[in-house]
């Protein structure tokens, strides 16, 4: 077992590191590091809650949308922009090593 090292930004605006393991996918992560992301569908993207935006230098390392996140992450445009991911659609890849995860306020 392996994992990178990303920092997270929680809703207060407070940062520190977390290690992300290879088997998890980011939700994964962030619940295993006691953020406190509500996850209300299950990991299903379906919900939003665990919507979070990734730093301009790893947006592309995190990967494409699926299809369901492209369109929940539509529904809500008027917080969402490009650098937008569903954690519990993030899956987990090395390219992500430094990243930094921001966690939406609110959630
Ligand atoms: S946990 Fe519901 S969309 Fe990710």
């Amino acid at each position: 077992m392996s994992g990178i090292d990303i920092t997270v930004v929680g809703e207060d605006g407070t940062s520190r590191p977390v290690e992300w393991e290879d088997h998890q996918n980011l939700l994964d992560a962030l619940l295993a590091n006691g953020f406190p992301v509500l996850a209300t569908c299950g990991g299903n993207a379906s919900c939003a809650t665990c919507h979070v935006f990734i730093d301009p230098e790893h947006i592309d390392a995190s990967g494409e949308r699926t299809d369901a996140e492209a369109d929940l992450l539509s529904m809500i445009d008027d917080v969402a922009t490009e650098h937008s991911r569903l954690a519990c659609q993030t899956e987990f890849v090395t390219e992500m090593a430094g990243a930094t995860v921001t966690l939406k306020a609110g959630m």
